[in-house]
């Protein structure tokens, strides 16, 4: 009987208080080797030191009884002796899910975890693509690299002669851990080499059974250039607003060897996944098509898609790089791209129906769009202004079977040259005074958007349906301030890392 009533009297206790076992999460590097972290319960109630691991450090855990998910609470860096050094600024608390027992993976001295970032309203129907968890708008994650110091650092030495190296990886978000070893690791980038923050690039070789969430090609971009690191991001939150098939980005965190890197904007690599994952929707079973990078390596040199002849050599191989072969024979593998050239230099705007002319060879709509955003944002490195920075490919499975199925797609990329920065024109002018085609032709530009009454009616539209929606301070300034939020911490940290030790151009913000 006793011990019946006892029972009842603790489930009933149990039932109103909720006091349950919390295991708490937290992400963080210590100042030592033997460093640790705590969480405080309650305001400066106990400590209960966390423990990590090698299949999980940087983040650490503990399971404390006795408490729910109500309880304040906050992590602690603590020193080898397991005293306290550094208490966050900030009270947590999961009351917005009192039946919580665990937290999500935090960061330390990270108020935020997992922001809400409102959406960007849609201008057209999205491009569907495959799922993966690693571009999370709202979770900064956190990317730990182990691997050779010396080669590490003989790479930001000397980035422009460096070799890849392979390191083991760690990927960290708020509620998965994802290890691989023995990863390759590259610089990457053009311009940004200036700067002594290198851009990086990561590979998975999915042949050996290393996988990253269907997004084995990577890469992470250092916005040098871009005090507030957000400009990239932004534009590919708007190509995504408009429908068009784009790289997908969110921030991360780098460290390697426990040291830190910085805070990176991780990218797609535009390659034969991203091809799969994102143009195909994620089908592995499309057979590919042909895929080429344009780049304007000189003010005089261009990806201006002029017709040069029919042969190769005419087209200068710095302005037109190869990426996938396609129906393309290996021996003349411009073949398409070169038919596609011949039919931009034979179209004749004023004689031509634009529309039902260029139908059958490219994804018009997606072409009118991807300019329109060049304009708009003022993405004075892309094709529009300086005949760089995109991609085409031809897409083996768009259009009808009359004409036969297959049309080039456009694919911009490098977004961080927009909204204002580094832009060469102080002020944004009419679409028509935009560029300057005087000294340099950009044919497709002149002829289809400025030229073809009936393309240049259509781009229009797109212009305005684009601002209507999308483009206009109502519809991106909530996003921005979430995400001015959401990165103020981690910017100031990336600012305050030490790169003097390597060349290149310091970022010095303030
Ligand atoms: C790591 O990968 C490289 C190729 O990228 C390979 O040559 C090497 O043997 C691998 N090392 C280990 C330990 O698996
Ligand atoms: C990859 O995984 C498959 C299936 O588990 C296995 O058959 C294959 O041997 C693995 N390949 C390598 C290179 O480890």
């Amino acid at each position: 009987m006793t011990t019946r009533s006892t029972l009842l009297l603790g489930l009933a206790f149990l039932a109103t208080s909720a006091f349950a076992d919390m295991t708490y999460y937290v992400v963080g590097y210590p100042d030592t080797e033997t460093g640790s972290f705590g969480v405080q319960i309650d305001n400066n109630g106990p400590i209960t030191k966390l423990v990590t691991s090698s299949s999980t450090f940087p983040l650490w855990s503990i399971l404390v009884p006795g408490v729910s998910a109500t309880t304040p609470y906050k992590y602690v860096k603590l020193d080898p002796a397991g005293n306290p050094i550094v208490f966050e600024s900030f009270t947590r608390s999961l009351a917005v899910d009192p039946t919580a027992i665990q937290t999500a993976y935090e960061v330390f001295d990270r108020e935020v975890t997992d922001m809400k970032v409102p959406l960007v309203p849609l201008v057209y129907e999205p491009w569907e693509m495959s799922k993966t968890k690693i571009f999370d708008d709202g979770v900064i994650a956190t990317i730990h690299l182990t691997g050779d110091t010396e080669r590490w650092e003989g790479i930001l030495k000397a980035p422009m002669e460096a070799q890849p190296m392979n390191a083991n990886f760690r990927y960290i978000n708020d509620k998965l851990v994802h290890s691989v070893d023995n990863i390759t690791i590259a610089v990457s980038g053009k311009s940004s080499m200036e700067f002594n923050k290198q851009a990086i690039k990561l590979e998975f070789d999915t042949k050996a059974n290393q996988t990253f969430f269907s997004r084995p090609s990577i890469k992470l971009r250092s916005e040098s250039s871009d005090p507030t690191m957000i400009r990239e991001k932004l534009y590919i939150d708007v190509l995504n607003a408009v429908g068009v098939p784009t790289q997908q980005g969110a921030w991360v965190r780098v460290f390697m060897n426990s040291k830190p890197v910085g805070l990176y904007l991780m990218v797609d690599d535009i390659g034969n996944s991203f091809l799969k994952q994102t143009v195909h929707h994620g089908d592995g079973g499309v057979v590919r098509g042909s895929l080429w990078q344009m780049n304007a390596p000189e003010v005089d040199r261009q990806g201006d898609l002029k017709y040069l002849g029919p042969t190769e050599d005419t087209y200068p191989k710095d302005c037109y790089k190869m990426k996938t072969l396609g129906g393309n024979p290996v021996t003349a593998p411009m073949t398409q791209l070169i038919q596609l050239m011949k039919s931009l230099e034979d179209f004749k705007p004023l004689e031509m129906n634009g529309g039902t002319y260029w139908e059958s060879l490219i994804d018009v709509d997606g072409f009118l769009r991807n300019m329109a955003m060049e304009y708009l944002a003022g993405s004075w490195d892309a094709y529009w202004w300086s005949g760089s920075n995109y991609f085409l490919y031809f897409n083996p499975s768009l259009g009808t079977d009359n004409p036969p199925k297959g049309k080039w797609q456009w694919i911009s990329t490098d977004f961080d040259g927009t909204f204002g920065d580094g832009d060469p024109t102080d002020t944004l002018t009419t679409y028509q005074a935009y560029a300057d085609f005087s000294k340099h032709d950009r044919p497709m530009i002149t002829k289809l958007i400025m030229q073809s009454p009936d393309l240049n009616k259509r781009f229009e539209q797109t212009l305005k349906d684009i601002v209507s929606y999308a483009f206009k301070p109502e519809a991106l300034f909530p996003r921005l301030e979430a995400y001015e939020k959401m990165l103020e911490k981690d910017v100031a940290w990336d600012d305050s890392i030490d790169r003097s030790g390597y060349p290149g151009k310091t970022n010095a913000w303030t």
